[in-house]
């Protein structure tokens, strides 16, 4: 594969998933002059709101990919979302398009199973106990030997679909049931994984990006975001998270561990700012997961750095230089759709603004209860202080059907 870094501009780049930070990263795509195709499976999608181009298509049925990527030659493929046909990833990483990071980590982490057994066999990597199960008797089986709690999830899956905690052994078959039903994709196989007692979670944003001067790839953090889960969906964070200097340190050596590894297993620099998440007790430190893409988690980096994660992504990966500095510490609360709406109408959003940095509405045709739709950041401070003003002025925006009002 012959490879430009920096990536010669302005260049065409293909959009996988087109949700609230695929829209973050278009943006910044085109600062760089870059012309952007956003996909996903439903019309006027987040980033298709601001993409050059876009296609609606199932992006998880080979055919219809491998016919789009065939027709939209690109000179980049950014995946935003998991579900993606990613055999066609590498079909096309083969012929010389350039897969962000690359295809074989954009693989290996759609897929618990995979990047649970590569991170747990990396020296210095330190994950939960797990087991994987077939069936609800095999998963019986392994609940016994992992103990309870323990976290039952599909393989393939996000923001805690098919997840169940539990806490005896008579939840197995719902468990079980759940994860089936659940997941994205019907994988026969569910994780089980030792549920860890934490004192708090964090994402570590870690940015592999190109030094020109020495011809290499460097890898580099962003201070710690700590963050709060409800049903395994992320509803506010904060950055930085006050964490003590040898587990911050546990977690970097680690994320950058798995990063390489998957830099190592694939093809070309892999480029690019992955989510790393790990549960903190202490001085413990243990790996859960990463994206290897911006982070939900990560959308408080718009208020608190000047370069957000989308604009590290983007420069990342185009080769360009980068820089995590923290410029304030800062919080991120999501909006979510209390109900289905047609035809959104947004109120309260000056009222967020009279204390928050940032309100982004997403724009996403809204249909169910509890989706996401839109988000505040705020800075103060203290990542305290800065929590309280973005709670607050989320909850300031509230959303009513503009046909229908309640
Ligand atoms: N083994 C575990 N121990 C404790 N909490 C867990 C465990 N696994 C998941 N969780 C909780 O559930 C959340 C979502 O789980 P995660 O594995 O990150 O799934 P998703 O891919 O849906 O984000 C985590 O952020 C954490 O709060
Ligand atoms: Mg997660």
């Amino acid at each position: 594969m012959t490879l430009m870094l920096p990536v010669p501009l302005p260049a065409r780049v293909l959009l996988l998933g087109s949700g609230e930070l695929g829209k973050e990263v278009t943006i910044a795509l085109q600062r760089y002059g870059c012309t952007v195709i956003a996909c996903d499976s439903y019309g006027n999608a987040p980033a298709m709101q601001v993409a050059d181009q876009s296609r609606v298509f199932d992006m998880s049925d080979p055919a219809a990919l491998s016919a789009v990527l065939d027709e939209s030659d690109v000179d980049l493929i950014v995946p935003e979302v998991e579900a993606i046909a990613t055999d066609c990833l590498s079909a096309s990483e083969e012929r010389g398009v350039r897969v962000v990071p690359n295809a074989f980590a954009v693989q290996a982490t759609m897929d618990r199973q995979r990047i649970r057994t590569l991170a747990a066999s990396l020296p210095g990597v330190r994950t939960s106990a797990f087991r994987f199960a077939h069936s609800a008797a095999e998963l019986a089986a392994a609940l016994d030997e992992i103990g309870y709690p323990a976290f039952v999830k599909p393989t393939m899956s996000s923001s805690g679909h098919g997840q169940s905690r539990v806490t005896g052994p008579e939840q197995a078959m719902s468990a079980w049931t759940h994860a089936e039903q659940d997941a994205r994709a019907a994988t026969g196989v569910v994780i089980v994984e030792e549920g860890i007692d934490f004192d708090y979670e964090i994402t570590l944003l870690t940015v592999r990006s190109w030094d020109a001067a020495s011809g290499t790839v460097t890898t580099s953090f962003c201070a710690p975001i700590g963050h709060r889960q409800e049903g395994g969906d992320y509803v506010e964070s904060w950055q930085p998270m006050a964490m003590n200097g040898s587990a911050l340190e546990r977690a970097r050596t680690m994320a950058k561990a798995v990063t390489d590894a998957l830099a190592q297993a694939g093809n070309g620099p892999c480029l690019g700012l992955f989510g790393v998440e790990f549960f903190v007790r202490g001085d413990d430190v243990w790996f859960s997961e990463l994206s290897p893409r911006p982070h939900d988690t990560g959308m408080v980096t718009m208020a608190t750095q000047a370069q957000s994660e989308f604009e590290l992504h983007a420069r990342a990966f185009l080769g360009l230089p980068t820089s995590t500095a923290l410029a304030s510490p800062g919080a991120s609360a999501v909006i979510k759709s209390t109900r289905a709406i047609d035809t959104p109408a947004y109120s309260g959003v000056a009222t967020a603004l009279a204390t928050a940095d940032i309100v982004r509405i997403f724009g996403k045709p809204i249909s169910r209860s509890g989706r996401r739709v839109g988000v505040v950041a705020a800075t103060a401070t203290t990542p305290k202080e800065s929590r309280v003003i973005a709670r607050r002025a989320a909850a300031a925006i509230t959303i009513d059907d503009a046909q229908n009002p309640s």
